[in-house]
């Protein structure tokens, strides 16, 4: 066996999760003797779902990038940890062995000692997808201060927000990043985001574009020679060493920003030891793992997705990661074709929006590629549609290929439900199972246990898992509003979901105000709040609607006081504005201006009718008497684009 934990068949599937759910404690003591612990628990699990409180490895001390690197210098040392491919591919390759890992890693928290930052600080990291990014995190990890990396498409406005909630004195970032044909100017971001800002001590700025950057004395360092100076300290005839702070189980690793239904976005918060295990164990057992595979997970470090499954799990696991920088269309929609024949990739792991878009530029981009590596494919991040899992099944797996649809969340920190490949079966659009120690239940509206199959419900977890969120950053009430009140005594995920004959989960969507574009979470709430920003927008309502590539797409109804001349140009103007307030992410893919919005007597939006309007789906909107003025539907229907 390769890993100690590892599920070789079904049965022994079926043995885990049982032993998991009548003894969780036993079972997750079992996996987690296989790290390494300065110091073992007291007590494996100590929780109520009420504060909530979730404490897994009490007492335990460890530092996860001992677990990431060290323990595996001596047998894997000159193994490569990160494969880098650069954007433009005919740029060189970087290979980072373990070993370059460590010394990196090493060299970059003595970086962060040097400028003053301490276990505990909270250092933002807003990069490119560069080796360098990964040093960032996991130098972050090894002096204890809590990274918050900053997905590269938000704008200053959401870095300023995201820099004031957390509090952070640090920051690490890029001159620029490249992405396809573009270059994008990330230090100028971050230096809109601090205008009038008193907290941040110090930018580090990595050289990746050498695009013109101002630099502020005694506030911003550059990278390379901060890392020049550090290498003469943790180098010692030729041995490189940087102890790694010792941390508490249950002290926070990271905060990663996440959008909910309502106000601003939140910090969430995952702690050491829980998330080191857990995401290990996931990433073995998910992806069925053999020491010496290349795994590409295709997503960015910015989302929670590229903080598990490209940096943690796999390097907890001795794994080798790919790290790729640029996007699946460029040079051309053969990119990911090219990277996994070039390297020979194992694995890959995408978003069912990527798959969509590049089964809609033909096969002729997949034709010419042996993609024989390949052994395992997993889609992530929103449901999938048939047709797109057959395309990637029958044209990129060759149909030999088991295809892992993995449900999760930034909450949950790593995949939940999901079939294991090969090991448990697929069943199209379905994420199938749930993991070991993972107890999902469907709940009608009232909260009442939905029993038995074929039947669907409000998806809630009953018994903490091992990375469960432990926070909202700053507001622990937050999180308990959001996730454990609605439903008490469970998790609430906000998703529904399908249990079939077999119990097999098929996820249907999100249940609140969460819209899922291209696999990227957005609250309706906070999308109306930039547009409500633009000058002349008096109300706007924001609502998902089916979109070919994208899954959902962004609906936004607005009423305007006066359009300035030309409508469309209004609409561009509104989009400008959503990009400087979120970033253009959050754009809405179809503006309609309109007259009032549909509204109940006590002033509350009906979204169910825009829901259906924007669906196009203009003959079923259901009762409308109760709407304090039912004609103002007649005239949205009229404007439908
Ligand atoms: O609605 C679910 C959807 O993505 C949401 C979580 O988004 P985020 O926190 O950004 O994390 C994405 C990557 C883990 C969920 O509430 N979702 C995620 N995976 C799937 C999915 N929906 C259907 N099938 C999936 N496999």
């Amino acid at each position: 066996m390769s890993y100690p934990y590892q599920i070789k068949n079904a049965e022994q599937y079926q043995a885990a999760y049982k032993k998991s759910v009548e003894d969780p404690e036993g079972f997750w003591s079992e996996v987690a003797s296989h790290f390494y612990w300065r110091k073992h628990w007291d007590k494996v699990l100590d929780w109520n779902f009420t504060d909530p409180r979730v404490e897994w490895f009490k007492g335990a001390k460890l530092n996860i990038t001992e677990n990431c690197i060290d323990r595996h210098l001596e047998k894997l040392g000159d193994k490569p940890a990160i494969i880098w491919e650069p954007n433009n591919p005919e740029e060189r390759t970087r290979v980072v062995t373990y070993n370059r890992l460590h010394k990196r890693v090493c060299q970059f928290a003595q970086v962060l000692k040097n400028n003053g930052v301490k276990k505990g600080d909270r250092v933002c990291i807003y990069m490119g997808m560069v080796p360098e990014l990964a040093y960032a995190v996991l130098g972050c990890a090894r002096i204890g201060a809590i990274h918050s990396v900053i997905f590269g498409g938000f704008s200053a406005q959401s870095i300023a927000d995201r820099l004031y909630d957390a509090n952070a004195e640090y920051i690490v970032t890029c001159d620029g990043a490249f992405r396809g044909n573009k270059d994008i100017p990330l230090k100028s971001v971050i230096d809109d985001a601090l205008i009038g800002n008193r907290t941040v001590k110090k930018v580090i700025v990595y050289t990746r574009t050498r695009t013109p950057v101002s630099m502020i004395k005694g506030r911003d360092v550059w990278w390379e020679d901060e890392m020049e100076h550090a290498e003469h300290q943790v180098e010692q005839e030729g041995k490189v060493s940087f102890p790694a702070e010792e941390m508490d189980a249950e002290d926070p690793l990271f905060i990663l920003y996440t959008s909910g239904s309502t106000g601003k976005p939140k910090g969430v918060v995952h702690s050491c030891a829980g998330y080191m295990v857990y995401t290990a164990y996931s990433f073995v057992n998910v992806f069925q793992y053999e020491p010496g595979d290349i795994h590409f997970c295709t997503a960015d470090i910015g989302w929670i997705t590229g903080h598990s499954y490209i940096l943690y799990g796999p390097l907890s696991a001795g794994a080798t990661t790919m790290m790729f920088e640029g996007i699946p269309t460029w040079p051309d929609a053969g990119r990911f074709w090219d990277i996994i024949d070039k390297y020979k990739v194992n694995i890959l792991y995408t978003a069912p929006t990527a798959i969509r878009s590049l089964m809609g530029f033909g096969l002729g981009h997949v034709h010419g590629h042996k993609l024989d590596s390949l052994k395992v494919l997993g889609t992530v991040g929103e449901p999938i549609n048939q047709e797109a899992w057959h395309w990637y099944d029958d044209n990129i797996g060759k149909n030999k290929c088991p295809i892992v649809d993995t449900w999760w969340q930034t909450e949950t920190g790593g995949i939940l439900i999901s079939n294991m490949a090969g090991v448990t079966p697929a069943r199209p659009t379905f994420a199938t199972l749930p993991l070991p120690g993972v107890e999902p239940v469907l709940v009608d509206e009232n909260g009442k246990e939905i029993e038995g199959n074929n039947v669907s419900g409000n998806l809630c977890i009953r018994h903490p898992w091992p990375s469960t969120i432990r926070t909202t950053y700053g507001d622990h009430e937050r999180c308990r509003l959001n996730y454990f009140s609605t439903y008490p005594g469970y998790y609430f995920t906000g998703d529904g979901a399908y249990r079939d004959e077999n119990g097999n989960y098929r996820i249907t969507g999100r249940v609140d105000d969460v819209l899922n574009v291209s696999g990227h979470r957005l609250g309706t709430a906070e999308v109306e709040n930039a547009i409500n920003m633009h000058a002349g927008v008096v109300e706007s309502a924001v609502v998902g609607y089916p979109h070919e590539i994208k899954g959902q797409g962004v609906y936004a109804f607005i009423i305007y006081e006066h359009v300035h001349g030309d409508e469309n140009l209004t609409r561009q103007d509104i989009l400008q504005t959503v990009t400087r307030v979120i970033g253009p992410i959050a754009k809405p893919d179809k503006i309609q201006f309109v007259p009032g919005l549909p509204k109940t007597r006590s002033g509350k939006i009906m979204r169910r009718i825009l829901r259906k309007i924007a669906e196009g789906d203009l003959e079923n909107l259901g009762d409308t008497s109760t709407l304090l003025d039912p004609s103002v539907v007649e005239e949205i229907k009229r404007g439908k684009l």
